[in-house]
């Protein structure tokens, strides 16, 4: 009798002790998980040698390794769920959008399983997570070169496999990527026609619907933080007779790209977003004549121009909907012309602070006027001739180090250059590459132009090798659009 009953109780004490153990590594694979989803996403906004990456680094291969040392191997795999060593990862409720993100990311990049198969230190963590990053959605050969990288750079530690696609599964995943860029441009062109109905409706003193704002900028935070190149793409698209409302929407891409990078919440991006919309409402009090004046505006005119953020400010604060509009977001209105020296308009009469929604707004507006052909200019500035001449101006005019991220998210050849290869080829900058190392090798859209007309030849990546140590392609210049007649907008709509 003794014996079965300390038998049992050895059982018990066994049994608790593993689901102690199996408590243990549920949490820990939790936060491996979350630890991956935030590197993958940090590493997208820092460079690796950045100092802001160390402390999460480390604390990323303190759970790796302690997940080592008790299971000897760490076994990631992707199928429809997340596996752990072979084990289905339950997840928690925090955890839910780090194991979103991941399944879809590694989904996308065709990586079906990573081994960590000994202990790792930073070198090695950096170099996976990196070159994980810069490998381009959908391509099928993403695990074999991941792991060519991984080999280049004397790491055995970590093995990748490639995601296994089982037949009539193919399409989810090139679907996925079409499906995007198609709720971008039905997300971006409602988001126009509503600004069309708000400013119609402000004009003719009707009730306007902000929420129906609010519920677009919310969609565009999402397209955004998932991947942005595709709203930026949708940016070039400069329309010239409806400007108002494609400006708006323009600068609220560039603004939420801003926001993106210095790690605002949803919430706060979709303030910003409904802020850089509603920017230039004001101008919707000022008459039509002076809007579009071909020629430059008489001193009465320009006074009437400048009163454009106050007047925004008396219309945000008289929207119906309060509860959607913020102190926040009527200074991000009244601040947007200010300049970084209060130089700007509307006159102060007292020295002040500029908030942080006007000073990303006016980076944004300034960019894209500035690239935006208008009436009394119908060559707009090439996206780099923008920056070099806000770069110049930076003092008076832009908070310095905003400025550097909006030069980041546009790129040093932003999306939509047109650009001469080595090649004596035409190309159109498509997608920035994530890798930094790599910032002067984006993916290129080849034009043929031919008797003043243009044709889309393919999309090439300029990573490409055609014999080891040299590239197929290369950048020799950017040229400017307008010169070619090139209308580069039509090559970011899909068909
Ligand atoms: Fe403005
Ligand atoms: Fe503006």
């Amino acid at each position: 009798m003794d014996n079965v009953e300390s038998a049992i109780q050895t059982r018990r004490t066994a049994k608790k002790q593993s689901t102690a153990m199996e408590a243990e590594l549920l949490k820990l694979g939790n936060t491996i998980v979350t630890k991956f989803h935030v590197l993958m996403r940090i590493s997208q906004i820092y460079d690796s040698k950045n100092t802001a990456l160390e402390q999460f680094v480390q604390e990323s291969l303190q759970t790796i390794n302690q997940w080592i040392k008790m299971q000897g191997v760490l076994s990631i795999l992707v199928d429809n769920e997340l596996f752990l060593n072979g084990e289905r990862l339950r997840y928690s409720v925090e955890g839910f959008t780090s194991f979103k993100y991941l399944l879809t990311h590694w989904r996308k990049k065709r990586i079906g399983e990573v081994v960590v198969k000994s202990l790792v230190d930073e070198t090695t963590l950096k170099e996976f997570i990196y070159g994980l990053m810069s490998l381009e959605d959908g391509r099928e050969n993403n695990a074999e070169l991941l792991s060519e990288l991984l080999v280049n750079r004397g790491i055995t530690s970590i093995e990748v496999n490639p995601l296994e696609v089982l037949e009539g599964e193919e399409d989810t995943i090139t679907y996925y990527l079409v499906d995007q860029q198609k709720v971008a441009q039905r997300v971006f062109f409602e988001t126009i026609g509503t600004m069309k109905e708000v400013i119609t409706n402000i004009k003719g003193k009707q009730y306007a619907d902000v929420r129906k704002l609010k519920r677009l900028a919310q969609k565009a935070v999402h397209l955004i933080v998932e991947d942005e190149s595709i709203m930026l793409g949708m940016a070039t698209i400069k329309n010239y007779d409806e400007y108002t409302f494609n400006h708006s929407v323009n600068v609220a891409i560039y603004a939420l790209a801003i926001g993106k990078r210095l790690g605002f919440s949803r919430k706060i991006m979709t303030e910003l977003g409904i802020t850089a919309l509603l920017h230039d409402i004001g101008k919707s009090k000022i008459p039509r004549e002076v809007l579009t004046k071909a020629g430059p505006l008489d001193e009465g005119e320009w006074g009437m121009m400048k009163k454009h953020p106050l007047l925004g400010v008396e219309i945000a604060l008289n929207l119906k909907q309060l509860g959607e509009i913020n102190p926040r977001m009527v200074i991000g209105i009244f601040d947007h012309h200010l300049n970084n020296d209060l130089s700007g308009y509307p006159k102060l009469f007292r020295k002040k602070e500029l908030g942080l929604f006007g000073r990303i707004i006016q980076i944004a507006d300034s960019y894209d006027a500035m690239t935006t052909a208008k009436i009394y200019k119908k060559n707009p500035y090439t996206p780099e001739q923008s920056l070099a001449i806000m770069l110049r101006e930076r003092v008076i005019h832009f908070d310095p180090l905003l400025l550097k991220i909006l030069i980041g998210v546009v790129g040093i050849y932003p999306i939509g250059s047109l650009v001469l290869l080595d090649t004596h080829e035409l190309g159109i900058i498509y997608k920035p590459n994530p890798d930094p190392k790599w910032m002067d090798r984006p993916r290129v859209i080849l034009v043929e132009w031919h008797e003043k007309k243009d044709v889309k030849k393919e999309l090439v990546d300029l990573t490409e090798t055609d014999s080891p140590n040299h590239f197929k392609r290369t950048i020799t210049k950017t040229l400017d659009p307008n010169k070619y007649h090139i209308d580069i907008a039509k090559y970011f709509l899909p068909s």
